[in-house]
């Protein structure tokens, strides 16, 4: 499915990629998690010279959301400056799977605020869950 993202959502992703520390892949990436209750966590991927210990945008952005006080999830947007869409790596997609309300859409938005979205369910068939100790 092919359609807009909301204007304000993608300006702000696009403005934020300025914000990446991205040095080693040149990549910037930016992420905004939205709550079932429409507040918007952003994030951006913070690279590192020990390349493992770089973060996507998409964890620093659940890292903000849940440092907020939000641990659901209704929508994910993305944006990067490579052009077109992006996905969530894999790691990502059992990031947010482990906070995602039913229905959580991942909502990719290319350099013209077009938008393409996915369930999370698509991106991660059989996503996997244990159930919480206490
Ligand atoms: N990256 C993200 O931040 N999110 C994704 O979904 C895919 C990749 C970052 C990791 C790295 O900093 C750069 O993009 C190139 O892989």
């Amino acid at each position: 499915m092919i359609a807009s993202a909301p204007p304000a959502i993608a300006d702000e992703l696009y403005r934020r990629l300025a914000n990446s520390h991205s040095p080693y892949s040149g990549v910037q990436v930016a992420c905004a998690i939205e709550t079932p209750d429409g507040r918007i966590h952003w994030g951006v991927n913070v690279e590192n010279a020990a390349y493992p210990q770089g973060l996507c945008a998409e964890a620093s952005a659940i890292s903000t959301a849940v440092t907020e006080g939000d641990r659901a999830i209704a929508r994910v947007y993305v944006a990067s400056s490579l052009p077109g869409h992006i996905w969530p790596c894999g790691g990502c997609r059992q990031k947010i799977w482990e906070f995602s309300e039913a229905g959580c859409e991942i909502v990719s938005v290319d350099e013209h605020g077009g938008a393409e979205r996915h369930p999370i369910e698509a991106l991660l068939p059989l996503g996997f869950r244990l159930p919480a100790r206490r």
